[in-house]
């Protein structure tokens, strides 16, 4: 994936528990030197193994790791680069995710040898929403998770998912996720 994500990654470790700890998830990945460059993109398995060994480091569970990675994301990443985009996408939940597959499409001129996911988006009675996620990637959806709240908290609409329901495609991953808004 590309350089920003782990980047991104490198900096909720090293923001809430120092370099040295940064230090001890890079020897246990096995990965030898965190120069990402932002704008290159690096083998999938550089950043599944940084997540583990975060997770580790930390004394956390994986999914545990990737839903806060998932709101580190919108609340640090998204806000200090990506403010201006992210505010031309949507002024409401609903809005912003039925624009993200643009989003991601509008950027794919920068990100070369890029794949992001898709999303599909739906508005259910009382209070609900839908939203689907479809990667050719698996094991990400803790990450989605974590993104979708702090997401929802960002647009001042805080919600809670209600359940998760994997369509196990024959690869990568195609999950519902029924999201309830709070209060
Ligand atoms: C301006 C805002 C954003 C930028 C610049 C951005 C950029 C990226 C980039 C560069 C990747 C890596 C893909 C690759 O290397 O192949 C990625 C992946 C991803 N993005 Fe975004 N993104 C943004 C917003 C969001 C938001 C708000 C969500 C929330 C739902 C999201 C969901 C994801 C997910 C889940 C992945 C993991 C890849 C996968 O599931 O296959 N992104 N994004």
């Amino acid at each position: 994936m590309y350089g920003v994500i782990n980047k991104s990654l490198r900096d909720m470790v090293t923001e809430g528990h120092g370099d040295a700890v940064w230090d001890q998830v890079l020897a246990k990945a096995g990965v030898p030197s965190d120069s990402f460059l932002a704008m290159r993109s690096y083998d999938d398995e550089i950043t599944f193994r940084l997540a583990v060994a975060a997770s580790d480091a930390l004394g956390i569970d994986v999914d545990t790791a990737l839903n806060a990675f998932g709101q580190h994301w919108v609340n640090h990443t998204l806000v200090r680069d990506y403010d201006a985009l992210v505010r031309s996408t949507g002024s409401t939940m609903l809005e912003f995710l039925e624009n993200l597959n643009e989003l991601h499409d509008l950027i794919s001129t920068t990100f070369l040898d890029y794949e992001p996911p898709e999303f599909r988006v739906s508005e259910l009675e009382n209070d609900r929403m839908e939203v689907q996620y479809i990667s050719h990637r698996e094991g990400l959806n803790s990450f989605v998770s974590g993104l979708l709240v702090a997401l929802s908290e960002r647009f001042n609409e805080p919600m809670s998912i209600e359940a998760v329901e994997n369509l196990s495609p024959e690869s990568g991953t195609h999950t519902k996720f029924h999201l309830l808004m709070k209060g």
